[in-house]
């Protein structure tokens, strides 16, 4: 006959096999060569040439895959993992030159992605729109990145974060941010633009929540009035470029710096 604290031992015992049954079969998906947790995996510096094909855990928040030698992100990668709980994608440092426009349908949670050191040139213009709450994407280091000539560049409602140094651009226009209306920060220093065309009043709506843009490293002579009007802009990095003077003031009164923070709100100006 068996007493009631020896049935509630075998009992914890068998919550505990469950558990650990259960802990092993998640942790059970990884692809060959990957390393996984619940929560992380890791594919870092394998030379693939392909996006793995085994699953991994239904949990993760955060896939590595960068320093690979990937070149495309097909239609059906991403979506056949079915990793809905995904938060951060880390593709950098591949081969990538193509994108499927419905690559990053599905991901619902995404918030991060970083897409630099690729051979990415164009973008179909939806990609950016199925990630319904990405917030921060990395561009940067795409050498041959092509910016359409009057056209937005990407397209997301959500995006507050956009890295795009050392792209090789030679120019800007505010046409081609007019589809990211959220954004706060943009990083495009160590390129060749040589204007940021602003070409209408009312355009430079788009970059109304614009707080940080960095444009150092650049070949401007001049800043638009328009930029120096953003009232959201708080940081402004100028340095390493050909600017002799800050463009003509839209305001009038001589351009002096208490003048440029009034006028602006601009906190820091780095030149
Ligand atoms: C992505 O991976 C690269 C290379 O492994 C690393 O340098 C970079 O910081 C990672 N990006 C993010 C957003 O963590």
């Amino acid at each position: 006959m068996y007493s009631s604290s020896n049935v509630v031992f075998l009992l914890n015992i068998l919550v505990l096999i469950f558990l650990v049954k259960a802990v092993i079969s998640v942790k059970g998906h990884c692809p060959a060569r990957c390393v996984c947790s619940t929560i992380e995996g890791s594919c870092v510096e394998l030379s693939l040439t392909k996006f793995p094909e085994e699953r991994f855990p239904g949990s993760l928040m955060k896939l590595d895959i960068s320093r690979n030698l990937i070149s495309e992100l097909g239609e059906y990668t991403i979506r056949y993992w079915m990793i809905v709980s995904l938060r951060k994608l880390n593709l950098s440092n591949n081969a990538i030159n193509r994108i499927n426009e419905q690559s990053l349908m599905g991901q619902s949670g995404l918030k991060e992605l970083d897409l630099s050191g690729n051979e990415i040139t164009t973008i179909p213009p939806k990609t950016f729109v199925y990630p319904p709450h990405l917030q921060w994407l990395s561009l940067a280091n795409n050498g041959e990145l092509e910016m359409p000539e009057d056209a937005p560049l990407l397209e997301s409602s959500s995006l507050k974060v956009l890295h795009l140094e050392h792209c090789n651009i030679d120019r800007i226009s505010v046409i081609n941010l007019q589809k990211v209306m959220e954004l706060e920060e943009l990083y495009i220093s160590h390129n060749r633009i040589e204007v940021i065309a602003t070409e209408n009043e009312g355009e430079t709506s788009a970059l109304k929540n614009l707080k940080v843009l960095d444009v150092s490293h650049n070949q401007l002579q001049e800043l638009p009035p328009e930029i120096l009007a953003l009232l959201s802009l708080e940081t402004l990095v100028l340095r390493k470029n050909k600017l002799k003077v800050l463009g003509e003031m839209k305001y009038s009164g001589e351009f002096c710096e208490k003048d440029l923070y009034a006028e602006t709100h601009i906190k820091t100006v780095s030149s």
